[in-house]
């Protein structure tokens, strides 16, 4: 979910529904505002749907307040409906609470409350956290409202972010978070407060990310009073600089933000390696492994933790580390790792990948192999997200924003990094040979430069076959070592953006199940270059092509024997079998890109899905 907050000058409904739009990306099944008017009393508009449904309803707040704040919601708690969007306001009607974040122990205090003649219209647990705000705050006169809402959180469990108002407090937003992130950007005469510096971007460069379980009381008289949740002790903030640039979350002239991303992949690499792969001089510069390289070097093993996409490029690190550091690799699911008591000792080293830093099942995984006593190390994309922050060390990918739910340049980002960091180990305790890394690193270089290619020559091609499978119901993925992970990353990105069903699978292990399926109405798509088991691939194909499979290929340039085999076939320029599923991801993206924008699919907002997923 996302939550904005403003007070200050400007209009507040403006700078909340424009806030809402940026965040959209976290969450997009209602959206809600509360404003509070030069008289102190709240207005409250919120629905099912999206920010432009809440804009047709609310519209008549603009120019009304001073003060207010809004949410953008992924549901957990109680299906997407008016009842369930967020802002939640208290029985008296005095408390208004946005939340992103899920109250575990919710129907303890939602049965102690109803005892005490609280009803709620929601089936929420936000509405049962915004009572018991209330419930402190007439327990007795001494408890004013900072102070009841920090009792209240006191008393949940769970994961939250939240911003609260109280109409008898005006001027005052009180923001507090565990475990989901939030921002407060510091402007002249005004404050924000959102998921994440996205909505204040251009209002103000200076922000405080809140930490965790600390609580604000923001006032433009009072400024930014922090405290800890659990003993109100007073906390100096350390006020940052803001990177982002407003023209970087922009679309900059394309239809969405995903072919935007996908197309900006050749200088997203480049920027994944500038200033740490120097190729004319042989080396890799990497401080976070080279700050801890004793601990690389006597690693018993390397666990690799993530979620979604950022676990296929897990996959894909577990072949680079194993064949070129020949230190033995796991990838797990966080969900999975951290329910299982996994055996993690001081000699593991445990990677987390994650685009947004801030997936809940992923930093809830590097909390327990932190407590286990692994060391713990990030691959992020956002700067200074909760991840990047709670690891020992880490390398970002800097592949600049990524808006499109979908992941895309975030992925190849991933890639680029896993293989700097393979190479450097493989460098340093000597697998690999010097001759063998020059060429390896030499040919990295050029990746940015085939991806260019690559765009160049299938961007057509893959709108000439996206038309052929509009009507599909069905699609299996295959490829073999490094292009399996590359073929389950190609079946995600078409289930996420066109609600086809998808299945990625290994080439090999087709004939053991899914050859079942296959007929003339089954498409393949099958990755198959040069290099890595390119014979076997051809028999594949050949077993699929006797069942009458509809096969589309992704082959290298001047291929012959899968070519003449396939219904379609994309070219993709030659790299070394390491880093050929960067190249080859490309293609997959824009084939999924096309298909679901054929579909009429809304594919930077899909269904159900949300890109930071903060609760578990
Ligand atoms: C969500 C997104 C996926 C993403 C996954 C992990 O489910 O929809 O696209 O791969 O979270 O996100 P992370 O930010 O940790 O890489």
């Amino acid at each position: 979910c996302g939550i904005v907050g403003y007070t200050g000058f400007q209009d507040a409904y403006d700078i909340v529904i424009n806030g809402l739009r940026r965040l959209e990306y976290r969450g997009y099944d209602s959206a809600g505002i509360v404003l509070e008017n030069e008289t102190n009393s709240f207005s409250v508009e919120k629905t099912k749907g999206k920010v432009d449904d809440l804009v047709n309803i609310a519209s008549n707040l603009k120019g009304t307040a001073k003060i207010g704040m809004g949410h953008t919601r992924w549901a957990t708690h109680g299906v997407p409906s008016d009842r369930n969007s967020h802002p939640h306001v208290s029985n008296n009607g005095k408390v208004a609470i946005v939340h992103n974040g899920i109250i575990e122990n919710y129907d303890t205090i939602k049965t102690m409350l109803t005892e005490k003649g609280f009803s709620f219209k929601s089936e929420t647990d936000t509405e049962v956290l915004v009572n018991l705000i209330q419930y402190f705050t007439d327990l007795n006169s001494e408890t004013d409202f900072p102070t009841a809402v920090r009792y209240a959180l006191n008393e949940v469990y769970g994961a939250y972010a939240i911003t609260v108002m109280h109409e008898d407090y005006p001027g005052i937003l009180v923001v507090a978070r565990l475990g989901s992130p939030l921002a407060i950007g510091i402007g002249e005469k005004e404050y924000f407060i959102a998921s994440d510096a996205s909505p204040f971007v251009e209002f103000t460069k200076e922000a405080i990310y809140l930490e965790e379980g600390h609580m604000a009381t923001i006032s433009l008289e009072g400024g930014v009073d922090i405290r800890t949740i659990t003993d109100n002790s007073k906390i100096i903030p350390e006020i940052q600089e803001l990177k982002l640039s407003l023209e970087q979350i922009e679309k900059g002239g394309y239809e969405h933000f995903m072919l935007k991303e996908i197309f900006e992949q050749p200088k997203s690499i480049h920027d994944t390696m500038r200033g740490r792969l120097i190729v004319n001089e042989g080396v890799i510069k990497m401080a976070g492994i080279w700050d801890h390289i004793e601990k690389f070097k006597n690693a018993n093993r390397i666990i690799i933790i993530a979620c979604g996409t950022s676990w296929h490029a897990g996959l894909i690190g577990e072949y680079l580390i194993e064949e070129f550091a020949r230190i033995p690799v796991e990838v797990e699911y966080a969900s999975e790792f951290r329910y299982r008591n996994p055996i993690i000792t001081d000699k593991d080293v445990v990677i987390a990948i994650s685009q947004s830093g801030e997936t809940a099942d992923t930093m809830a995984a590097l909390k327990l192999a932190k407590e286990k006593g692994a060391f713990i190390y990030g691959i992020c994309n956002v700067v200074d997200s909760s991840i990047a922050r709670i690891t020992d060390a880490g390398s970002y990918t800097h592949a600049g924003p990524e808006i499109g739910v979908a992941s895309t340049k975030a992925f190849t980002a991933q890639l680029t990094i896993l293989s700097l960091i393979a190479l450097k180990l493989g460098k340093h305790n000597g697998n690999l040979g010097n001759a063998e890394f020059m060429s390896l690193i030499s040919e990295l270089d050029a990746i940015p430069k085939k991806i260019e290619e690559v765009l160049e020559a299938t961007h057509e091609l893959t709108q000439h076959i996206a038309k052929d499978f509009i009507q599909a119901t069905n699609f299996l993925y295959l490829g073999r070592g490094y292009n399996y992970p590359a073929a389950l990353e190609g079946a995600l990105k078409l289930k996420e953006i066109s609600y086809i069903h998808a299945e990625g699978y290994p080439a090999a292990e087709m004939k053991h199940g899914p050859i079942a399926l296959i007929d003339e109405n089954m498409p393949i798509v099958i990755i198959a270059p040069k290099k890595g088991h390119y014979d076997k691939i051809v028999s594949n194909v050949q077993e699929i092509k006797a069942r009458k499979g509809k096969v589309v290929a992704v082959v290298n340039k001047g291929d012959k024997q899968v070519s003449e085999m396939a219904d379609y076939v994309i070219e993709i320029p030659e790299t070394s079998e390491c880093f050929s599923p960067i190249v080859a991801s490309v293609p997959l993206q824009l084939l999924a890109y096309y298909i679901a924008v054929y579909r009429g699919a809304n594919v930077d907002q899909p269904r159900n899905l949300a890109k930071s997923v903060t609760v578990e």
